[in-house]
């Protein structure tokens, strides 16, 4: 397919979108989106594929939904329109892994599609921020739910309150960021984190997302048992199989992702 505002790459069986409109830091509008959700989901169903990486340009990952096409809108249209969840959720239909590598500016919906991910590589120039108070508005893409799980409440309400960016090292100090890499190693080593998850059996590697995500939604009590059901699955797989008869014959384990 051939896409107008992002960039698709697969290197065996790690691919990468990358946002692609530089004249705007990335903005993200209704054709980014789609298309955005469109790659996404052609990845997931693709079984030669075992992770997916979401990048943006080295100065932005994303300034923010596209204040331009926004600026205009009425209450009875964005709500006619059910703006942001028509084709943000796209996301959430994934179950392969998605890694955000986040370079420069992840703004507003920029933040909030890193924090769609099911986690956040950062450059060490990233900057992160909720800056919707300054345009009238509060974040309209999970800021306000997402944030405060993955960092605090004291530093939602920071963030969301002033709009104030928060460097890389401080969102790796808070939790946001997994790891942070110097700002022109970012795409190699988010490239080898992805391709060791890629060769994981991914049947395994969609049990831990779905199990991890669901800490998310669930009690303690509930998720663990979640987790448990999961658990015993997985010894109907081919793959827990070889993963342990090759552990016990010391040798490499060949998955078959059956
Ligand atoms: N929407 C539309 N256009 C944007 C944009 C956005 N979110 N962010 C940047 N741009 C455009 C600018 O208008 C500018 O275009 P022109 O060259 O035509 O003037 C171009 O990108 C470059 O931007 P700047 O000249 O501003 O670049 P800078 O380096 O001086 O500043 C910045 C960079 C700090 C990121 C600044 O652009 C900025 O503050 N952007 C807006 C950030 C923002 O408020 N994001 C939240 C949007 S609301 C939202 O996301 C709602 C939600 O929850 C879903």
């Amino acid at each position: 397919m051939s896409y107008k505002t992002i960039l698709t790459e697969v290197n065996g069986k790690v691919a990468t979108i990358t946002l692609n409109r530089p004249e705007v830091l990335n903005a993200l509008n209704d054709q980014l989106m789609d298309e955005l959700g469109a790659a996404l989901l052609t990845f997931d169903a693709d079984d030669n594929i075992g992770c997916i990486i979401v990048t943006g340009s080295e100065k932005a990952f994303a300034a923010g939904a596209d204040i331009a096409s926004m600026a205009k809108r009425s209450l009875q249209d964005v709500y006619r329109h059910n703006f942001i969840s028509r084709n943000w959720e796209h996301m959430q239909k994934v179950r392969k892994p998605v890694i955000a590598a986040v370079s420069g500016y992840a703004l507003g919906g920029g933040c909030e599609l890193a924090m769609m991910c099911d986690t956040i590589m950062a450059a060490d120039n990233a900057k992160f921020a909720q800056p919707e108070i300054k345009l009238g508005i509060i974040p309209g893409a999970g800021g306000t739910q997402r944030l405060p799980r993955a960092i605090s409440k004291a530093k939602a309400m920071d963030l969301a309150l002033t709009g104030r960016m928060m460097d890389a090292a401080e969102a790796e100090r808070s939790g946001l960021v997994a790891r942070v890499f110097p700002k022109a190693d970012l795409l190699k080593e988010v490239k080898a984190i992805a391709k060791d998850i890629a060769d994981m059996p991914l049947l395994t590697t969609m049990m831990v997302k779905e199990a991890v995500n669901t800490a998310y939604e669930t009690t303690l009590s509930q998720g663990i048992h979640f987790e448990r059901r999961l658990f015993h699955t997985c010894f109907g797989t081919n793959d827990q199989k070889e993963g342990m008869a090759a552990f016990i014959e010391k040798r490499p384990a060949k998955f078959t992702n059956s």
